[in-house]
């Protein structure tokens, strides 16, 4: 059976790749340190996995979720409740509010609501896969624009040529950004705003990394700047701020016309998400915060342990302020590598793992991510193998 041709137009994914050098150093019989993929390694609050369990001995919630349900709505009030407090924006929860089965989700099946045939879709590049994945698989045209270091990792909307803008439906943006851990200020979503004002594109702002930041910095929303939710939406997770990864729960918001758009093309597919995994998230968002702030420190603690110690091995690094990424640039000896076979040799020789930074696209060429879901002295025995590795090598 052949697949069909949308699918021999994606790129190979990038866990894929990760899981093939992973499988082969373990072969080995290898200790790897798993700096992969960015799935959280800590539980879900207590709080929240309670509320799951006495949920699910509720019958009724054994149900297909139904929009209208009671569940369903007291879930849509909530998220509007937490914007309300956290961002300071009022959503209708009706209209203005759709839950998702894990942010993923509405962003693939956003560019198949919106998609024709050739509509260019914008997207920085490196991006978070399905920012362009959902793109090919939808049949549009993926126009990259290369953000780079120098320019904080930010898109320069004016390099964009007037054809492509002309054909352009769709745009991807997120900051705080995986994989390079950039951060923007308000003033970069009112550029935004400015630039997309009359153009009749559509700006998806995936903020999933909203609760993961350090150093005093604070993640705007897109939707804050005036004018933004007549062109927009916003994508969030509870994957990452609680640890929710595998329970598969996130939201979008913002224009009631897209979410509309988009909540008809998941009737036609999903059933939406368990209910019992409904009345958690409402746990999660409603409950105590501090689980959120430990979480953080923990983070903290990892990027510190690792970018001060890649520093101190000569790998010279810099510190995010959000994500649980360090994005860094494949050491200089190393740089007439790909980033694919430098990420390969880590995991072959010291069973270290890391991301190629091609896996987010072409502009990710000549880094590799570290996701920090190892402890510190799990980190800690990496940088030993790393500066091992490094001297040899020297
Ligand atoms: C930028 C970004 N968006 C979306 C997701 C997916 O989140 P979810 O688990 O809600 O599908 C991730 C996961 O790593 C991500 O980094």
């Amino acid at each position: 059976m052949q697949e069909a041709n949308r699918l021999k137009r994606l790129p190979l994914y990038l866990f894929t790749i990760i899981d093939e050098l992973k499988k082969r150093a373990r072969d080995k019989g290898m200790d790897v340190i798993d700096f992969g993929m960015g799935s959280p390694d800590q539980p879900a609050p207590a709080h929240v996995v309670q509320r799951l369990c006495e949920s699910a001995q509720i019958t009724e919630n054994h149900r297909y979720s139904r929009p209208d349900g009671e569940v369903e709505r007291r879930l849509r009030r909530t998220i509007a409740n937490w914007y309300k407090g956290r961002f300071g924006i009022e959503l209708d929860p009706e209209t203005e509010v759709l839950p998702l089965i894990g942010s993923k989700e509405g962003i693939a099946h956003l560019c198949l609501a919106f998609l024709n045939n050739d509509d260019f879709v914008i997207v920085p590049s490196p991006a978070y896969p399905v920012h362009f994945n959902g793109v090919i698989i939808a049949g549009g045209v993926l126009y990259n624009i290369p953000i780079v270091q120098e320019k904080g990792f930010l898109p320069d909307l004016s390099s964009i040529p007037k054809e492509v803008v002309k054909r352009a439906k769709l745009m991807f943006l997120s900051y705080p950004h995986n994989p390079t851990g950039a951060v923007c200020d308000i003033h970069f979503f009112e550029e935004v705003v400015n630039w997309a004002s009359g153009k009749n594109i559509l700006i998806a702002h995936d903020l999933t990394y909203s609760d993961i930041v350090f150093d005093g910095y604070k993640a705007p929303s897109f939707l804050q700047v005036k004018g933004a939710k007549e062109m927009g939406v916003e994508f969030h997770t509870l994957s990452k701020s609680y640890n929710m990864a595998g329970w598969r729960i996130g939201f979008v918001v913002g224009n009631a016309e897209i979410l509309k758009t988009l909540g008809k093309t998941k009737s036609y597919l999903d059933f939406g998400i368990f209910r019992a995994v409904q009345e958690a998230a409402v746990a999660a968002l409603e409950g105590p915060q501090d689980c959120v702030e430990k979480m953080v420190k923990l983070y903290k603690e990892r990027r510190d342990a690792l970018v001060d110690g890649l520093n101190a091995v000569g790998w010279k690094t810099e510190k995010p302020k959000a994500t649980f990424y360090v994005w860094t640039r494949i050491p200089p000896k190393y740089s007439a590598l790909t980033a694919l076979e430098f990420a390969k040799l880590l995991v072959d020789e010291i069973g270290v793992a890391v991301a190629p930074g091609t896996g987010f696209g072409e502009y990710g060429e000549g880094y590799v991510r570290f996701a920090l879901v190892e402890s510190v002295e799990r980190i800690r025995l990496a940088l030993q193998r790393i500066k091992g590795f490094l001297d040899v090598k020297s």
